[in-house]
């Protein structure tokens, strides 16, 4: 019954390539007309029907590592083509790599004052969870990731049953299967990870979200935009400012360090 309930509950949750297309194309259309946004489907096709060869599908494997070293399953080149598609019309699929995950938390741990037991991390475009199962090796208070798709979701699910590591700290992880855009922010000091999840309408409507729930109550909140490909979009944001930014991230925070003894820790 619980497995007729699963498939039930999937189907109705599948997300539809045509209706995804559509939408993106209509997106591009607005911003670049008609005509163009034609030419940049086809492109996008194109793209996918290259990814799709045994080359490229070979060379997804160089992602791995991790997985071999944590025996769980993040990486890309274990995507089915329609979620592959729908990452076309939404974004692809792509674990952040270990090392560049770790470089980046050690540059918000210099942040002055920064605690990580004060801090709720959010993965928004979770994808398999790698962030999470990355981020609980640090003594978050808690740890949440929202992803569009429910296969990855699922494997996101399995994954966190099955990571171990003896550097793990932060044993309060919550993945939520759903459309980050309508993510309504916890109202505590957050660290919000971004890795290309969103087009730019869509990053757009999450920065709005973030400035409105900041406005109406004011606490910190750091963003660690990873390959910040439309990093113009944070400006949508009055109470950001950049930190710090390199080629392969930017760090923003807004407010400031909370007082530690206003958030229990959890973990
Ligand atoms: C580049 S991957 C990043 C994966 C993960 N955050 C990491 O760094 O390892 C982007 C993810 O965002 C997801 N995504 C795209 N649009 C989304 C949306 N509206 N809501 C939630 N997730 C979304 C994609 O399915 C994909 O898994």
């Amino acid at each position: 019954m619980i497995g007729l309930m699963d498939e039930l509950d999937s189907a109705l949750r599948r997300i539809s390539v045509t209706r995804s297309a559509w939408r993106w194309w209509k997106n591009i259309a607005v911003r670049d007309g008609r005509g163009s946004a034609t030419w940049q489907f086809l492109g996008a096709l194109a793209e996918f029907v290259r990814e799709s060869t045994p080359e490229r599908r070979r060379q997804r494997y160089g992602d791995a590592e991790y997985d071999w070293e944590h025996r769980v399953n993040t990486t890309s080149a274990a995507v089915g083509w329609r979620d592959r598609l729908l990452g076309v019309f939404h974004s692809p699929y792509q674990p952040t790599e270990s090392a560049l995950f770790h470089e980046m938390i050690a540059a918000l741990s210099d942040q002055k004052g920064f605690d990580f037991g004060a801090f709720t991390f959010i993965d928004l475009g979770s994808g398999k969870g790698r962030t999470l199962l990355m981020a609980s090796d640090y003594p978050f208070r808690r740890i949440v990731g929202v992803e569009l798709l429910p296969a990855l979701h699922r494997v996101a699910w399995g994954n966190l049953g099955k990571y171990r590591s003896e550097a793990q700290k932060c044993f309060a992880i919550e993945a939520i299967c759903g459309d980050a855009t309508d993510f309504a922010f916890p109202v505590e000091p957050t660290v919000l990870f971004l890795f290309n999840p969103f087009l730019e309408s869509g990053l757009r409507r999450v920065i709005a979200n973030l400035d409105r729930s900041l406005r109406e109550q004011p606490r910190v909140v750091y963003v660690l935009y990873h390959n910040p490909l439309l990093e113009h979009e944070l400006g949508g944001c009055s109470a950001m400012k950049k930190n710090l930014g390199t080629n392969q991230y930017a760090l923003y925070v807004a407010g400031e360090i909370p007082d530690l003894k206003n958030y229990g820790s959890i973990s």
